[in-house]
């Protein structure tokens, strides 16, 4: 058998390879090698959740941010953006009205903004959890302290995103600036996972610099960290940024590295993220197709949707809660799928 082939049944058989043996999978893949992982993933996913495809009510709460990584539309440098916060009434409302639409996990994500202090925090996620006790609540707010990210779980949040962005301290600098540090990310990483939340991390694919070796070294952390959850989309140029000019990550690569991480670590969480429906209009089908079994719709005010651009030509930005539901409920439908709305909690026995 050629080297190809056995690497890829190696990781089949044992959900593990070196970072050479990634990187020699990722350099070297064909649409052969796509089509058996792509198969293998799906089956092993099947016969954890089924034909389930757990949904996420996405409420992006601000776009305040002090950080300016280089790759995001909403960095501090960005003077086009038009800035808002969401008052507490209003993230309230969201969640009501998402609940009325059968979500039962909440993910708050948004800027590293001052103005959401532990105290404020604090008191979203209670009451969210005070009207909506069957729900998880999922916070994706960025770098904090473990005293902070402590307060946030005793509050009742369950789940913490955070995506490590990349493995590979040299490529860390090269998107991000001085003052954030990729010891610093992975420490919060290591910290939520100690103090019990379900972890999610995560990379751009394609993003400005990324080597295969450092998709080989995103793999071998993933494999490693084992996270509940991994988001992972292609990278999208924003107009106002210094990498406006940069390629956008391909379709191709991010459902191939979907069908690995699925394989790495079979019960994960693994969204088809919007950024992969942006960039093909069945992006995230594909995604689904390709080991998938996450979908976040957004929940956000229609007024604000706009304004949280990460990237250029985000979808959904002009579309009620209702209307993102119903689509996708009937994309899921369409290639055998049933978006399911309970909270979706990650099937750890027996891995
Ligand atoms: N393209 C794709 N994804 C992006 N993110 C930020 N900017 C972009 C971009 N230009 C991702 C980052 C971040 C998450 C919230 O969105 O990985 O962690
Ligand atoms: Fe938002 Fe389709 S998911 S419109």
């Amino acid at each position: 058998m050629d080297r190809l082939s056995s690497i890829a049944g190696r990781l089949i058989s044992e959900h593990s390879l070196t970072t050479e043996e990634y990187a020699f999978l990722i350099e070297n893949r064909t649409p052969e090698i796509t089509e058996l992982l792509k198969e293998a993933a799906v089956r092993l996913r099947k016969e954890i959740y089924g034909n389930a495809v757990f949904t996420r009510g996405l409420i992006e709460i601000s776009n305040i941010c002090r950080n300016d990584c280089l790759y995001c539309g909403i960095r501090k440098s960005n003077r086009n953006c038009d800035r808002y916060r969401l008052s507490r009434e209003d993230i309230l409302l969201c969640a009501d009205e998402g609940y009325t639409l059968g979500f039962r996990t909440f993910v708050m994500q948004g800027g590293e903004d001052p103005y959401f202090t532990d105290d404020v925090l604090e008191d979203l996620v209670r009451e969210i959890k005070r009207r909506h006790p069957d729900c998880a609540v999922t916070l994706s707010m960025g770098e904090r302290s473990r005293e902070s990210y402590e307060r946030l779980y005793a509050a009742g949040a369950d789940r913490y995103l955070l995506r490590h962005e990349t493995a590979d301290p040299d490529h860390y600098r090269k998107l991000h600036p001085p003052a954030m540090s990729y010891e610093h990310r992975m420490h919060c990483l290591a910290e939520l996972k100690d103090i019990g939340y379900q972890v999610g991390c995560g990379m751009m694919v394609g993003s400005p610099y990324q080597t295969v070796r450092n998709l080989a070294q995103d793999l071998k952390f993933i494999e490693t960290f084992k996270p509940d959850m991994c988001g992972i989309g292609p990278f999208i140029p924003h107009k106002d940024t210094p990498f406006r000019a940069e390629p956008a990550g391909t379709l191709e690569l991010t459902c191939f590295l979907l069908s690995v991480i699925r394989l790495i670590h079979p019960p994960v969480l693994l969204p088809a993220t919007t950024a992969l429906g942006t960039i093909h209009p069945l992006g995230r089908e594909k995604g689904i197709q390709a080991g998938a079994n996450v979908v976040m719709p957004n929940l956000s005010p229609v007024s604000v949707r706009k304004k949280y651009e990460l990237y250029d030509n985000k979808i959904c930005t002009g579309d009620e809660s209702a209307q993102c539901r119903g689509c996708l409920n009937l994309r899921m439908e369409s290639i055998g799928y049933e978006l399911v709305t309970d909270r979706g909690d990650i099937r750890k026995e027996g891995f």
